[in-house]
């Protein structure tokens, strides 16, 4: 049995995550918002608990759980050694959406870094997830809020969809203001490798140093690269619509989508369409759902994992999505979609 909370910001008494916070160390699942998406957070030290996580998600037993702090300070109990330039990242970005793999400590159980002798940790900003953690007085791993496989659960309704009946607690509060995952990053001497795309973008690291790489498998995405995040060789983000992601000049990715869209829909396809507000107006297709404007690259990553959800609600059959230019935080929104579309890509 699940139980929903109901935590309104605007009148908000953190007293309202007792419950739920005494649960969370006590073994239990709880569902919670943060910045980026929401996660489904257990106790690092319950195994239960962490169980729980990999069998409500339906993940596979080899892709790691990111730990979340309420305080920097609790990042030297988990690891072995905090270098500079780690210190430096944790000053500078938390609490916010970056993930920092370091070398774990003894006291990180196996299960929470699925084998692996580094754990990832993030403190968010989010002050519902702050509180909940420092009210639980353990650190929370915690995965994002959805099925295995499926867009990241950004808002109360789709968290549900994936999520009830599978962990103890879900609270409800306002949708994921990033809407996409943190930042991964992996750090050796002075070079900054980035994992997995996010928020936190590679102009903001250049700030602190120029050594920054980003991992190769996130370039060439259909290349045979294995990925270092292990979550990232999985197949992601993918509603149950086929996605088709167009790229090129953008008079010919509406061009070839309208094609695209009039071919199919005479084989009796549902067709959507996920564009920007620029275009949205100039496709033909059963539904439309536009992202956000193509001058703010945030709104556009804050609404792409609930309107490829959304397309699943309405039904469709094909959904043809606009590229975007990588730059910023758009090398996020593309990973994601790369991923989404699963390499069915179309150059107009
Ligand atoms: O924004 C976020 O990071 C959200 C919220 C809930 O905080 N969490 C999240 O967790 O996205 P998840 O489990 O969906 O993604 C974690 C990613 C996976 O790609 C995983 O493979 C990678 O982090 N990861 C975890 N531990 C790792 C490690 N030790 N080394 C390399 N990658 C790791
Ligand atoms: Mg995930």
């Amino acid at each position: 049995m699940t139980q929903i909370i109901n935590v309104d910001l605007k009148k908000y008494d953190k007293q309202s995550l007792r419950v739920a916070a005494d649960s969370l160390k006590n073994g239990h699942t709880v569902v919670f918002p943060t910045e980026t998406v929401y996660g489904i957070g257990a106790s690092v030290f319950s195994k239960d608990g962490i169980e729980a996580i990999f069998k409500a998600k339906g993940r596979p037993s080899d892709n790691p759980l990111i730990v979340h702090i309420s305080s920097k300070d609790m990042v030297y109990d988990l690891v072995d050694e905090v270098s500079s330039l780690a210190k430096e990242l944790m000053d500078r970005f938390w609490p916010g959406p970056l993930t920092i793999i370091f070398k774990k400590s003894d006291i990180v159980p196996l299960e929470v870094t699925a084998g692996l002798s580094t754990v990832a940790i993030r403190m968010p900003k989010h002050r519902i997830a702050k509180d909940l953690i420092e009210m639980s007085g353990v650190p929370v791993a915690a995965p994002s809020a959805n099925i295995s496989g499926r867009p990241s659960g950004t808002n109360f309704r789709h968290v549900k969809q994936d999520l009830m009946g599978k962990v103890d607690y879900i609270i409800e509060a306002d949708n994921s203001e990033i809407g996409l995952e943190s930042t991964v990053v992996d750090i050796s001497g002075d070079t900054i490798t980035i994992l997995r795309p996010g928020a936190i973008t590679i102009d903001d690291f250049k700030e602190i140093t120029q050594n920054v790489k980003i991992d190769p498998a996130i370039v060439h995405m259909n290349s045979d690269i294995i990925p270092k995040s292990p979550g990232m060789k999985y197949t992601h983000y993918s509603p149950r619509a086929e996605v088709i992601l167009v790229r090129g000049d953008m008079d010919c990715v509406v061009r070839k989508i309208n094609e695209l869209s009039k071919k199919h829909k005479t084989m009796g396809k549902n067709i959507g369409v996920m564009s920007s507000d620029e275009y949205s107006d100039m496709y033909d297709a059963n539904s439309i759902i536009s992202i956000g404007t193509r001058s703010n690259m945030l709104s556009i990553a804050s609404n792409l994992f609930k309107a490829l959800r959304e397309f699943d609600e309405i039904g469709v059959d094909i959904i043809f999505v606009e590229a975007f230019s990588e730059d910023g935080i758009g090398l996020a929104v593309m990973n994601r979609l790369m991923k989404a579309c699963g390499g069915n890509i179309v150059q107009a």
